[in-house]
């Protein structure tokens, strides 16, 4: 099986299924980010590194000194791009998941995960067409008015649950899970 079908997905989601606010994330949960950190860097290989996949929207809502992710091939999807953003060893511009494909291919050697990281429509192709092998989650036990959703499919029943902790922070009570590919 190649890396293009065995995808790992990173989610945090409100009680409504929102995963963003104007063009951001309207909480702040340090354990989360650094879930988020922690799983996108690690690598059992030493002399490997990950991917990380975002929609355009996402990718420039990060700030520009945190971007590109450090010690990760960042792989940007925009159908708009028009050939001026030069690609690079740490990021690569992609119009299409065809090009996410043969972008993958290309550093196959030096990769060991390859991380889904949003947004919406990202999450939705990716999960639709079972390329997903793990799903890190964290489910937020409140409402954040969000303007941006995690696709409304039925995902679940083709994961089963490897594990699971309660957090409460910021006087925010939330739940960071693992689920694998049954
Ligand atoms: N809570 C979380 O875990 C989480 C994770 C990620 C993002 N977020 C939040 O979610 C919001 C952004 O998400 P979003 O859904 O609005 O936008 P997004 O997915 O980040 O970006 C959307 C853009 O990505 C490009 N794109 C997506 N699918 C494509 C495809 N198949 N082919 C070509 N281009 C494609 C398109 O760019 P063009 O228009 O240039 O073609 C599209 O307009 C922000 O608020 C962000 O902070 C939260």
């Amino acid at each position: 099986m190649t890396l293009f079908r065995n995808l790992k997905l990173m989610t945090a989601i409100d009680s409504e299924k929102g995963i963003g606010k104007d063009g951001g994330v309207p909480w702040d949960l340090p354990t989360d980010l650094a879930w988020l950190e922690e799983s996108t860097s690690k690598t059992c290989d030493p002399c490997k590194r990950n991917a990380v996949i975002f929609g355009r929207r996402t990718y420039f809502s990060i700030p520009e000194s945190d971007r590109p992710y450090k010690g990760r091939l960042n792989i940007v999807l925009s159908s708009s791009w028009t050939g001026e953003e030069q690609s690079s060893n740490d990021v690569v511009y992609v119009r299409n998941w065809t090009e996410i494909e043969r972008t993958l291919e290309k550093f196959s050697s030096e990769l060991e995960s390859v991380w889904v990281l949003g947004g919406s429509a990202v999450y939705q192709h990716a999960l639709q067409n079972d390329l997903i092998e793990e799903v890190r989650i964290t489910e937020i036990q409140k409402l954040f008015s969000c303007d941006a959703f995690f696709p409304e499919i039925e995902w679940r029943s083709r994961f089963e649950a490897a594990d699971e902790r309660q957090m409460t922070e910021n006087g925010v009570s939330y739940s960071m899970s693992r689920l694998l590919r049954k």
